[in-house]
């Protein structure tokens, strides 16, 4: 099967590379050309693991082709992924130009049956309207199907997620571009992957609801984790306990500065535009977003509370991405504190396995360090945003001997309380009975 990928950002890459790694024939379209040039040898323009091998063999073996041209993509493709951007407007709504522009396109273009699949997260409704946008470009009258096809991608474990996941959603309007969807997953219909067929309306809002209900369940164990912090409970049990109830489960009650990336912040505010849009009220949604800002905010107070003032003091800041094994800082937790403490006239200094140059962009002002030990270097605090694993087993004496003071903000939780109270450090985490 041949099948055309719209759009070369995250989702779009992963889902190409994943789908010519299962044999298919893949072409990938961006209308960046120096992108595409890259794409060509390899050279992936984000940090993901495992993608550059993949996209460089799949190249290699010819199954795998990237383009400029839209027409490429629709030749010969029985299906077409949408994977354009649906950047949130300054309401929070997505912004579907681009989805509309690359219909339009595609209508250009058809001259046999296909199926136009958004991968895209797009709000309930778009695929009615990707239908409408086909047929008024369209020249003659070929027969076409829409379907919602959702992913569940996470950064830093994309591949994993594409090849395992733990559902496959697809919307769609006829048996035809049921059978065809299926058969372009076959892979994992082998491997008895549960697959959900249903409308489009529903697999559009799936993708939705489980980004929200994951945002809910993280707010929540914040919120959690804050009022241990004031009764002398330990937020890691807590969680645990709660997790062995497999009504609740394990996953995602891990607390912490608040989530952020490109999915859960722009995701649940779309929500709550789409339901406001109808009149309905979704008052837990509409609850975690606010916890969600509010936890970034008491991250930064308590850092404060501890200094005093943070004018004038140096702060060293460990980890910049919003979780490890990405580059992505989007609503990055990092930037929410990068930002209060140089408003408040801190000094900021700097470490991250990757993402530094994305910072850089951002906040020029801040001293981008070589390592973790050059970061902590004289500073007032030392404050860990990001859980990668090379922070996890950190010389913490060495460490310690080279803080001005030893104030440790822990907001990933991933050391100790009573071992780096036994180090001598003023040891600050989440929900760890770090305050009383
Ligand atoms: C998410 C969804 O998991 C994925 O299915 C969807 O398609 C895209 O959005 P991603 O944004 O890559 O993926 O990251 P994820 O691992 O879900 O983490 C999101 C945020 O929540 C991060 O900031 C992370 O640090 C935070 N988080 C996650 C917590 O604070 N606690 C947790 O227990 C889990």
């Amino acid at each position: 099967m041949h099948i055309g990928i719209i759009g070369t950002g995250y989702v779009g890459l992963v889902t190409g590379a994943c789908f010519s790694e299962f044999g298919v024939s893949v072409t990938c379209v961006d209308r960046d050309e120096q992108k595409v040039k890259a794409l060509k040898k390899g050279d992936i323009p984000f940090y993901e693991p495992g993608l550059e091998e993949l996209v460089k063999r799949n190249v290699a073996e010819g199954r795998l082709n990237f383009s400029t041209k839209v027409k490429d993509a629709i030749e010969s493709s029985l299906a077409i992924f949408i994977a354009v951007g649906t950047p949130p407007r300054g309401d929070g709504t997505a912004d579907l130009s681009y989805v509309k522009e690359v219909s339009e396109e595609i209508a250009r273009y058809m001259d046999d049956y296909k199926i136009i699949v958004t991968k895209s997260t797009v709000p309930v409704g778009t695929g009615k309207k990707i239908r409408k946008w086909i047929k008024e470009k369209m020249n003659g009258n070929v027969d076409f199907d829409i379907a919602s096809n959702p992913e569940f991608l996470r950064e830093g474990s994309a591949i994993g997620d594409f090849m395992r996941p733990d559902r496959v959603v697809i919307g769609a309007e006829s048996p035809q571009a049921i059978a065809i969807m299926r058969d372009l997953y076959r892979p994992l219909y082998l491997i008895e992957t549960p697959f959900v067929i249903t409308n489009i309306e529903t697999a559009e809002l799936i993708k939705y609801s489980s980004n929200s209900f994951l945002a809910v369940k993280i707010s929540f164990i914040n919120e959690i984790a804050n009022l241990c912090d004031l009764v002398g409970a330990d937020v890691h049990i807590v969680a645990r306990a709660m997790g062995l109830d497999k009504r609740i489960g394990p996953k995602f009650l891990h607390p912490g500065p608040g989530f952020g990336g490109s999915c859960f912040p722009k995701d649940t505010v779309a929500l709550l535009h789409l339901a406001g849009e109808r009149d309905a009220e979704l008052g837990v949604v509409e609850a975690a977003v606010k916890a969600n800002e509010k936890q970034r905010a008491l991250m930064f107070s308590r850092l404060k509370e501890a200094l005093g003032d943070v004018s004038g003091k140096k702060v060293g800041i460990l980890g910049l991405s919003f979780k490890p094994n990405t580059n992505d800082i989007r609503e990055a937790p990092s930037l929410y504190m990068i930002e209060s403490l140089l408003n408040e006239g801190a000094k900021v200094q700097a470490y991250d396995p990757v993402a530094t140059p994305d910072m850089k962009a951002v906040f020029p002002k801040v001293s981008y360090k070589k390592d973790a030990y050059e970061t902590v270097k004289g500073v007032d605090a030392l404050v860990l945003m990001t859980e990668w694993n090379q922070f996890r087993n950190l010389d913490l004496a060495r460490i310690k001997s080279t803080m001005k003071s030893p104030n440790f903000f822990d907001l990933r939780n991933i050391y100790a309380p009573d071992k780096m109270k036994e180090l001598g450090f003023n040891y600050y985490c989440v929900g760890r009975n770090s305050i009383k």
